[in-house]
């Protein structure tokens, strides 16, 4: 008998309520100054915000966020399963993130990152972030600086056509669209 393996699918969603515990979890086992359940539910239910989980069937297997400040988009947060990383998960919600903020006429997206966070710092480059400053000691447990990284232009066709590279090179394409404006 031959047996098929074949590749998850992984489907990006808006963060509701009910993938919260999935998500603190997750969020404990990366973070060492974990968000709380209360942090979580504000920051989804406020407005400029984009918060999207990466889902393997039902089991969230990661989550990222966003939220937008004059025409900017800042990510506040992105996260994988440990027993996930590795398999293109962050790769997936950053793009869906980026296109949600070009979708919502973000042009400009920051983030900060642990100057010792490799693998972060690898995904942000590969979608074109580049570092402009550091935030001397802005972490704690333990105590880091933080580079400022941005994305500039992202609504050039540019930018579209590197998101398309780097979605071509995923074993499957992004399952869904993400509606930006679904209620909660
Ligand atoms: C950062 C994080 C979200 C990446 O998620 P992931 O699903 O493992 O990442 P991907 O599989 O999409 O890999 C993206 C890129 O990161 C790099 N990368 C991934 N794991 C790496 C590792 N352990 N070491 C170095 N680089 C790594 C690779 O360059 C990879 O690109 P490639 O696929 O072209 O080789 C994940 O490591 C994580 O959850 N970390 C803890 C939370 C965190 O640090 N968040 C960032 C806060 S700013």
């Amino acid at each position: 008998m031959t047996v098929l393996a074949v590749p998850p699918t992984i489907v990006l969603a808006p963060m509701r309520r009910r993938h919260l515990r999935a998500v603190l979890q997750i969020e404990e086992r990366t973070s060492t100054t974990p968000w709380s359940l209360g942090l979580f539910l504000a920051e989804c239910r406020r407005e400029e915000r984009l918060y999207l989980v990466a889902l393997d069937g039902t089991r969230v297997v990661g989550f990222a966020g966003m939220l937008f400040v004059a025409g900017e988009g800042h990510i506040t947060t992105i996260a994988v399963d440990p027993d996930r990383h590795g398999e293109r998960i962050g790769t997936r919600l950053l793009l869906g993130l980026l296109r949600g903020a070009v979708a919502l006429d973000a042009a400009a997206v920051t983030l900060e990152v642990r100057a010792s966070n490799g693998a972060a710092l690898a995904l942000y480059r590969r979608f074109g972030f580049a570092p402009a400053g550091v935030r001397k000691d802005y972490y704690s447990r333990p105590v880091e600086d933080a580079l400022v990284l941005w994305l500039h232009d992202a609504d050039a066709p540019e930018f579209a056509e590197r998101c398309v590279a780097i979605e071509a090179s995923l074993d499957a394409p992004l399952a869904a669209p993400i509606d930006v404006e679904e209620e909660s």
